[in-house]
């Protein structure tokens, strides 16, 4: 096990000799910056802010090459079922491939099979944007109503949030509506039909099973919604599906022409660049935008894949959590996007990250020695300044990932002229990482005259660790970059603690027993609750 490896234990002597740095002394180091600093395509990732110096990646990266990094990595490019406990393939980097790139999975090539789901896409998202494919009364399609919910929606919406104000975007899609149905609460499939008009709305249906309860119930509610409005002839016409059952949407209704099918080697989570997010997206805006948006991912897998990892920032990243939460046991991570476009980037991450780390036991099935995974939660800047960041700074450690963008997607001046919002979000950005880790010193409130009483209330102690991630613009290329940046650093973690990061059996065991309710709620007495423990029966009959 890792744990009893050399490496691991060097580390551990390290994380107890950190416990005597300080950051304010640390970030003095010119040398040490420089050497903490690494860019990539116009990225650059600052992590000196760390509590961590050179010396600490040094034996990270002696723990990669313990944990076997690099041969792990490989086995997942070349398609081998490294999801041991399903046995599949974990080949999402397949969906963002170049015609040219050789991805297999059971020496069947893949690539062929994903350029020819993407050129189906383009061709529908061309006919619906051009009017000629229409609705069943024969008007224009301008909205769609993408239902799905987990890894078949929280990928598609963060995109959708983050590029959809970017000019290319924001022109493609004038006059569109693209929402989002995913909760089973009556509530949200109010939300997304409300104001919509029938005749002019495609309704997508996402899910990889076509199982999906809250789906599944949402899709026929859409069907009804649809069908009551314009007759049945309205879901062959307006309801398209995405998922890896195909028998399944036909069942449902779907014609074979609008199934966008995907794999099994695509776990849902990792599903965003499938046409679980492209359908959606590319009919909102258009399939140059989505394009770049798979070219950015792209270029993240390559430079995953070929960057030595002392400059490869997934790597990084990834090496980063592994010392925060394994080595100085901080297990929780914040998400601090400085844009408001990525307002629902967290959700999205928790999903991707939690769901494929939070495991109790290794790849074979052995108790994991340490904690395992982070949680991950985060709000965009400077609202959460606003919030959390009390806590930040001077309640628990956590460390943070600032994430910011050099030029703005749209600008608002003020009249002087003197700084736009753009400057002040970013003034901000760069203020908070180092506040965090300098602090303020009770020497430095006492020069200010700050009453004694006050001092140790206003006391900012500092050498609290932060990444700064600095990106030219959020453009649906930097975008695609940024979701396979954060998809890659998860999967690295998982490489390092040796563990599945690619099933979820977690979350079995509530659907079973919301099942087992729900057959009591369609009883007329309760019947059979008397199976359900004590206080389960009392809600139940109170509800
Ligand atoms: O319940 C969790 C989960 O299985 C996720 O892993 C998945 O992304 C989501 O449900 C939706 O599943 P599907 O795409 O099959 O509807």
């Amino acid at each position: 096990m890792i744990v009893n490896s050399p490496e691991w234990k060097a580390l551990e002597q390290l994380a107890e000799q950190s416990r005597r740095w300080h950051l304010r002394e640390q970030l003095q180091n010119k040398h040490r910056c420089d050497a903490m600093r690494v860019e990539y395509d116009d990225i650059v990732l600052d992590y000196s802010r760390q509590n961590m110096n050179p010396e600490t990646l040094q034996a990270l990266l002696k723990l990669a090459d313990a944990a076997e990094l690099g041969k792990k990595i490989e086995a997942k490019r070349t398609g081998k079922a490294i999801n041991t406990t399903e046995n599949r393939a974990v080949l999402h980097m397949a969906l963002r491939a170049d015609p040219e790139d050789d991805y297999r999975v059971d020496n069947e090539a893949v690539t062929p099979l994903v350029i020819d789901v993407r050129r189906r896409i383009a061709a529908i998202t061309q006919a619906v944007r051009q009017d000629k494919h229409l609705g069943v009364t024969g008007k224009p399609l301008r909205n769609v109503i993408a239902i799905g919910i987990g890894g078949s929606y929280l990928g598609a919406e963060f995109v959708f949030e983050a590029i959809r104000q970017h000019p290319s975007c924001a022109d493609a899609s004038a006059g569109r509506q693209l929402r989002f149905l995913a909760n089973v609460d009556p509530a949200d499939f109010h939300r997304a039909t409300e104001g919509l008009n029938p005749a002019e709305t495609l309704v997508v249906i996402i899910s990889k099973t076509f199982t999906t309860t809250e789906t599944m119930l949402n899709a026929r509610a859409a069907k009804a919604w649809l069908s009551e409005a314009l007759g049945f002839e309205a879901v062959s016409k307006q309801m398209l599906a995405v998922s890896t059952n195909i028998p399944a949407c036909e069942q449902f209704g779907i014609q074979r022409e609008h199934i966008f099918g995907f794999w099994d080697w695509v776990g849902g989570r990792y599903s965003v660049c499938s046409a679980v997010g492209l359908l959606p997206l590319a009919l909102h805006f258009g399939w140059q935008n989505i394009e770049q948006f798979l070219l950015g991912a792209r270029s993240m897998d390559q430079h995953f894949l070929s960057a030595p990892f002392a400059q490869n920032l997934p790597v990084l990243l990834g090496l980063i959590g592994v010392w925060n939460s394994s080595f100085l046991k901080r297990p929780v991570r914040a998400l601090l996007p400085y844009s408001q476009a990525l307002h629902r980037f967290a959700a999205h991450i928790q999903q991707v990250d939690m769901e494929s780390n939070g495991k109790l036991v290794d790849r074979d099935g052995r108790a994991l020695p340490l904690e395992a995974g982070e949680i991950n939660f985060g709000e965009p800047g400077t609202n959460g300044q606003h919030s959390f960041y009390q806590l930040i700074h001077q309640g628990r450690v956590i460390p943070a990932d600032f994430i910011g963008f050099c030029r703005p997607q749209t600008s608002v001046k003020l009249s002087d002229n003197r700084l736009d919002l753009h400057d002040e979000l970013m003034a901000n950005f760069f203020a908070q990482p180092d506040a965090l880790a300098l602090g303020k010193t009770e020497q430095e409130l006492r020069a200010e005259g700050v009453p004694e009483a006050l001092i140790p209330h206003k006391v900012f102690p500092g050498n609290r660790p932060s990444n700064v991630l600095l990106f030219p613009e959020l453009n649906p290329y930097r975008c695609g970059q940024l979701l396979a940046l954060y998809e890659h650093r998860t999967a690295v973690q998982g490489f390092i603690w040796n563990l599945n990061s690619f099933d979820q059996w977690g979350v079995e065991l509530g659907k079973v027993l919301a099942q087992r309710v729900k057959s009591v709620l369609q009883t007329d007495n309760l019947e059979g609750s008397e199976n359900l423990p004590f206080s389960t029966q009392q809600l139940l009959s109170k509800y």
